[in-house]
């Protein structure tokens, strides 16, 4: 018999759009974004970490309650160490168990870690469900938040297995952040100034004229309306203009990497020990001065940056404790490209990338030069 072949037709147009919603008190409107279009005829499930459960799941419990459309709540142990398979598992397994299908809504409240792994619960549980986001840390706001990526952590790697699931909406509730410490603020704002480099100048301004003129501390940052609805908004609009034209990081998303090339290596080459803000405020400090010695940025904007990250309390430089050595070999392992190089995104002054040949948003870097340059930087 010969054999035959026929295609399965499958092109997808996909419209994945949907709304970002910044504001304070924002318990209720999630119920009012729950009950739109379809979604209101689904079952929901509030999943969250034990420490948001307690801050949050009665209140948002009682508005769905008082809407007639009571809901369930599940809360797995809070931190990174638990975004596993195993967590994942156990979510899918409280949700069979409590009877759901196919007509679940899924809300995500919390921080990153609880929207990559209950995002991707949704992204496989019966195939795929829909999921909301109530998203309740700065860092969260400024990153995990917008982009549709969702993720486990393995032995082997963070985020190693995941899928890409778009939310149906993403609330950005500014006074969760009340109760976050001054730490996790300084965390979240090692990415939002990462975000004013790369994409606004203005809101660089904004933020310096708060922080280096004004002295703010991390507390008058929480209660300041216009900053902090400024920063949820601002963090999200720069991350949707980079992702939304390139979903699977292709070239132009990879943008959003500025800071993480040595940031990433430097949380690795430090055992986790310094949180991911801090090590991007440091890898972008320090891609802003291996720039400068290639012209792409000025000794001004330097000082300008460490300014900035200084009175937030993000370091900027390289910290006594860690060897170059393991610096190079936590890159190394993350590198792909040419033999001998490493790939870097560079700012352009302050609010723009550098675009090199062929519209590539990276360029390779000599990786002796990169060792040289280090040195260099740990000698202070
Ligand atoms: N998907 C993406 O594109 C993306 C982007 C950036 C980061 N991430 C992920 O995000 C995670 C880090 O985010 P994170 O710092 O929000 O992590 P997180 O969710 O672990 O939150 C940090 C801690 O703060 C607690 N918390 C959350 N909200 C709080 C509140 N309002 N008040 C007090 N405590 C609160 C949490 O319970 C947790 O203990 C990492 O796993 C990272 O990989 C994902
Ligand atoms: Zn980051």
């Amino acid at each position: 018999m010969e054999a035959t072949e026929f295609t399965v037709e499958l092109v997808r147009k996909v419209d994945d759009s949907y709304p970002v919603v910044v504001g304070r008190g924002l318990e209720k409107k999630i119920v009012e974004v729950a009950g739109r279009g379809a979604l209101a005829d689904r079952r929901i499930a509030l999943i969250t970490d034990s420490t948001v459960e307690g801050l949050i799941s009665a209140a948002i419990a009682r508005e769905f309650a008082a809407a007639g459309r009571p809901i369930e709540v599940i809360a797995f142990p809070a931190g990174e160490i638990n975004k596993t398979r195993a967590t994942k598992e156990w979510i899918e397994d409280q949700l069979i168990a409590r009877g759901f299908g196919r007509d679940t809504l899924i809300i995500a409240a919390g921080g990153g870690v609880v929207t990559d792994v209950v995002g991707f619960v949704a992204a496989t549980f019966t195939r795929g469900v829909p999921y909301i986001s109530y998203v309740t840390t700065l860092l969260a706001a400024a990153d995990a938040a917008v982009g549709g990526k969702t993720a486990v952590d393995t032995p082997a790697a963070t985020n190693l297995i995941g899928a890409f699931h778009q939310p149906r909406a993403v609330l950005i509730d500014v006074d969760r952040w009340h109760t976050l410490s001054p730490a996790q603020i300084q965390d979240g704002m090692g990415e939002t100034i990462k975000h004013g480099c790369l994409a606004d100048s203005e809101f660089f301004e904004v933020l310096e004229d708060a922080f280096v003129r004004r002295g703010l501390s991390p507390k008058d940052f929480v209660d300041d309306d216009d900053l902090t609805s400024l920063t949820a908004r601002r963090n999200c609009e720069i991350k949707r203009d980079f992702v939304s034209s390139d979903v699977f990081e292709g070239n132009r998303r990879m943008g959003l990497n500025l800071g993480h090339t040595i940031g990433r290596a430097l949380e690795a080459a430090m055992g986790y020990t310094m949180s991911h803000g801090q090590c991007v405020a440091v890898g972008t400090a320090l891609q802003m001065r291996l720039g400068e010695r290639f012209g792409y940025c000025s000794a001004e904007d330097v000082e300008r940056f460490e300014a900035l990250a200084g009175a937030i309390g993000l370091p900027y430089r390289l910290p006594d404790s860690v060897s170059v050595e393991a610096i190079m070999a936590a890159m190394a392992h993350d590198k792909k490209g040419v033999a001998g190089t490493i790939r870097f995104v560079f700012q352009k002054g302050i609010g723009d990338l550098m675009v090199f040949e062929g519209g590539a948003y990276a360029r390779p870097v000599d990786t002796q030069l990169i060792r040289e340059f280090l040195a260099e930087q740990s000698r202070g």
